[in-house]
């Protein structure tokens, strides 16, 4: 099986899923890294590890649609069988949402539906959650709002700074994202019309 990553940044979940391939465990291979920013550190790490680079920076389009165009067939020019949204900060168009229907999965610093949207780890302090965490789940034309398929929870310090719940909730990140991919890698896990599927039951 063949996965695409979708970047911005730092690329700290795209490290989990080059390290997750490493081991065996996720059951694919990353055959390109995209990155709508040129100088990230993502791209640096994913040149470490021989895995092909794009960038496609968003402010040479016109607009979102023109943008989302020559994403979606730079992504397609890989042969993806899953797409890896890993800290892209881009809102995808309802098009593009639908090429990759199925086939597009998020991560989302917050235990989903609470705090879609920035600035989760304030939110949740501020709001003085017990708990607070990340949620993993299949894209959909709602912004962070499609299924979740996964979720991984901390109990909230409140005495943490905001960059402190951050760095917490990035090491939960990196266990639970590759594990829920490597289910769809594995066929244990699709998004059909009419729900979601795993282990072959409906959910
Ligand atoms: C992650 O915390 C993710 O939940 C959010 O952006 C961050 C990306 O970090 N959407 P990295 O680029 O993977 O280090």
């Amino acid at each position: 099986k063949r996965v695409v990553v979708l970047i911005s940044g730092s690329g700290s979940n795209l490290q989990a899923f080059i390290e997750a391939e490493k081991a065996g465990n996720l059951h694919a291979k990353i055959v390109g890294v995209i990155s709508n920013k040129s100088g990230v550190f993502g791209l640096e790490r994913a040149a470490k590890a021989n895995i092909p680079t794009r960038v496609i920076e968003h402010g040479n389009f016109d607009s979102r649609e023109a943008f989302d165009e020559a994403l979606a067939k730079t992504i397609e020019s890989f042969s993806p069988n899953l797409v890896i949204l890993a800290g892209f900060m881009r809102i995808l168009s309802a098009g593009f949402v639908q090429k990759f229907n199925g086939k597009l999965l998020n991560i989302h610093p917050s235990l989903l539906p609470k705090y879609t949207g920035l600035h989760t780890h304030r939110r949740a302090l501020e709001n003085k959650d017990t708990f607070h965490g990340t949620s993993v789940h299949f894209v959909t034309e709602e912004l962070d709002g499609g299924p979740v398929i996964g979720q991984a929870r901390l109990k909230l310090d409140l005495n943490d700074s905001e960059s402190e719940v951050m760095a917490k909730v990035q090491q939960l990140e990196h266990k639970l994202y590759p594990e829920v991919a490597s289910w769809f890698l594995t066929e244990r896990l699709s998004m059909e019309s009419e729900g979601i599927y795993f282990d072959n039951e409906k959910l």
